[in-house]
């Protein structure tokens, strides 16, 4: 069987972690994160990207849509609760996608649960700190799973 191929996609400020606002979105890093990842799934591909700008995200995405990658669990930010982009891009691509947040969105400013890109995903994680990721993953193999 081929090797499974997950993308892990973080927006706007998430290059910070460990060190933006750790009473909320912890001291862990992603670096560990993905480390703790890659040694639970050593039989999937776990690929990352981070980026702070709306554009490169959606060129990501697309790219997902012919680089056989199988599942993306994506963290956008606070790009969630603003982009109809985001919504349209991951509508445009074939690729399974979970909403991805490390904080849970609906326990903080009311702004944040709303999200734009809920409804083009198959599902939504959020609250687990960076377990979140690990969730969404688990989430994905398992739809994989059900279309093999
Ligand atoms: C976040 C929640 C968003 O509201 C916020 O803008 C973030 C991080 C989270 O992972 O909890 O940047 O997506």
């Amino acid at each position: 069987m081929e090797k499974k191929k997950i993308l892990i996609l973080n927006g706007p400020n998430l290059n910070l972690l460990g060190r933006r606002e750790p009473g909320i979105y912890g001291t862990g890093t992603m670096d560990g994160c993905l480390e703790a990842l890659r040694r639970r799934y050593p039989d999937v591909e776990i690929d990352y990207y981070q980026s702070n700008a709306e554009g490169s995200l959606i060129d990501r995405l697309q790219a997902a849509a012919t680089d056989g990658t199988d599942g993306v669990a994506f963290n956008a930010g606070a790009y969630t609760h603003t982009s109809v982009a985001l919504l349209d891009a991951i509508r445009s691509v074939p690729v399974p996608v979970v909403e991805v947040h490390i904080s849970n969105v609906h326990s903080r400013e009311a702004f944040r649960r709303q999200s734009m890109i809920a409804p083009a995903c198959v599902g939504v994680v959020c609250g687990f700190g960076l377990d979140s990721y690990r969730l969404a993953v688990e989430g994905l193999l398992c739809a994989a799973a059900g279309r093999d």
